[in-house]
């Protein structure tokens, strides 16, 4: 009967609507279902789930609500701003207030090191970055069509990208040998298979710098990336939502700088994606921006952008504080100051319990190397241990395998979007974990050094009875044991 009912109302609805192609069937979401149904709070629910899951950068939220404070005229729901409500309140042109376009283009410097200028006639507003990548997709990729782009990466790109594009996404493969660095072999062979399964590459999309690795592109990586879709006549997407999180050196490169020195550049291949989600802390605004330098896709981008504007109230509030110099200065320094330290006490503390991150300078998370933890080193068996963490340990973390990390045992582990005592609970909670898993290793170990000599002394009798039939070294532990750590 249920079924039935199912049927019925499948039929109803569109192949959009009812098909798994969502791109949200993955332990990325399923983490967050997790915690949904079980929130950590450390009075209320102190064995609760903690959610190490989501790239929230909480860790600024006092200097906005300050200025807010300090500000009251930018809010027009205040007694000193209420006069510009009605205004405000209206329809305004989609193409975004000039004010607010102008400030964008200011902020956007400072946050690209003062290295490049933007041009407010380029940017095109969205609903996030989420938002801005999907535009981009509809502007330069019909259905069928493909990006090529570097794991791990970001997992809702799988539906923010394909979803109601249709576009497809061809993975060029990094490795862990060379830090997840993005090569020229590995982006002609990504582009190969394509051509032999008959796809057209339309482009590539980099997210710079990389969610989930928190490391930024060097200028030589940056270089290749562009003589690389010029020689293809394909275009680049680079998503620098992350830009202004780089807490240590080296310094960002935004690839507006790579492309104003590049004379063999054709620029209407180049197009970026930003938003205020993460850099400011503000994902809930929804304010993402398409910079384009190809006129066709700005004029086709505005009117797209239509489906996902940015309020106007937003626009408002936001065109006076990042105005404000100085406040914006401060922030942007403030900031990098609280994430190196957390990335500094974090890293430390999992490097105390033998648990080591790639060394990174970016981004809101740390990209955790938990392949000695693995009992078996497949996907299968990142899935195992992702599911007692989550289960057991009780934290929301996300596997290497919903980034599309061809290398099991990886984990993105997110750690601005808490306060120093619930980062603190984490800790603590990995440390009891790894404790237990090293004493069930050594029983484990003991049990097979125990099962070892017997058969070992079983063996040489064997041997001594039969030398042809029996191997000398009958036991062998997996170096993926989580006895030993692994050493690729
Ligand atoms: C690389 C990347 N792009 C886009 C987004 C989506 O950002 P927004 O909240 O602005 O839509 C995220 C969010 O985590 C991200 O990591």
């Amino acid at each position: 009967m249920a079924l039935a009912r199912n049927d019925c109302h499948h039929s109803l609805l569109s192949k959009l609507a009812t098909s798994d192609s969502h791109g949200e069937n993955s332990p990325y979401f399923d983490g967050w279902k997790a915690y949904d149904n079980n929130p950590y709070h450390p009075i209320t629910n102190p064995q609760g789930v903690i959610q190490m899951g989501l790239a929230e950068n909480q860790l600024c939220s006092d200097l906005i609500e300050d200025w807010v404070k300090r500000n009251p005229k930018a809010s027009i729901c205040s007694v000193e701003g209420v006069s510009e409500f009605k205004d405000i309140a209206l329809y305004q042109d989609y193409h975004g207030l000039p004010a607010f376009r102008n400030a964008m283009a200011k902020y956007m410097r400072k946050v690209t090191g003062g290295r490049s200028r933007f041009d407010q006639d380029r940017i095109v507003m969205s609903g996030g970055a989420t938002g801005a990548n999907e535009l981009l997709a509809f502007c330069l990729a019909d259905p069928g069509d493909a990006f090529l782009i570097p794991t791990p990466y970001y997992p809702a790109f799988d539906r923010d990208l394909r979803w109601r594009t249709g576009v497809q996404l061809v993975p060029v493969v990094c490795e862990s040998s060379n830090d997840f660095k993005i090569t020229r072999l590995a982006l002609e062979e990504a582009y190969d298979k394509a051509q032999e399964d008959n796809i057209k590459v339309k482009g590539v999309i980099i997210a710079n710098p990389s969610n989930p690795l928190g490391t930024i592109l060097d200028r030589e990586t940056l270089t290749s990336l562009v003589s690389f879709i010029n020689e293809k006549n394909i275009h680049l997407v680079c998503d620098e939502i992350y830009a202004a999180t780089v807490f240590k050196q080296p310094d960002f490169i935004s690839i507006s700088e790579i492309v104003k020195d590049e004379t063999n550049c054709n620029l209407d291949l180049i197009h970026v994606v930003y938003s205020l989600s993460k850099d400011l802390g503000l994902p809930g605004f929804r304010v993402g921006i398409v910079y384009s330098y190809n006129d066709n896709v700005v004029s086709c981008g505005r009117r797209m952008s239509s489906f996902g504007l940015v309020s106007t109230q937003t626009q408002y509030l936001l065109t006076a504080m990042l105005s404000n110099d100085e406040f914006v200065d401060n922030f942007i320094e403030e900031s990098g100051r609280r994430l190196a330290s957390r990335h500094k006490v974090f890293t430390q503390e999992l490097a105390q319990v033998g648990i080591n991150c790639l060394n990174s300078n970016a981004g809101l998370f740390c990209w955790m190397d938990l392949r000695p933890l693995l009992d078996n080193a497949s996907h299968e068996g990142e899935m195992a241990l992702w599911r007692t963490i989550i289960n057991e340990v009780k934290l929301n973390v996300s596997p290497g395998s919903s980034f599309h990390c061809p290398e099991p045992g990886w984990f993105r582990v997110c750690f601005a979007n808490m306060d120093e005592n619930t980062m603190n609970e984490a800790l603590q909670r990995i440390r009891t974990f790894v404790s237990k898993s090293k004493k069930s290793a050594k029983s484990r170990r003991w049990q097979s050094s125990l099962r070892l000599s017997f058969v070992s002394r079983k063996s040489l009798e064997d041997f001594s009875k039969n030398p042809s039939t029996v191997s000398p070294h009958p036991c062998v532990m997996s170096p993926h044991s989580p006895l030993c750590h692994s050493t690729t």
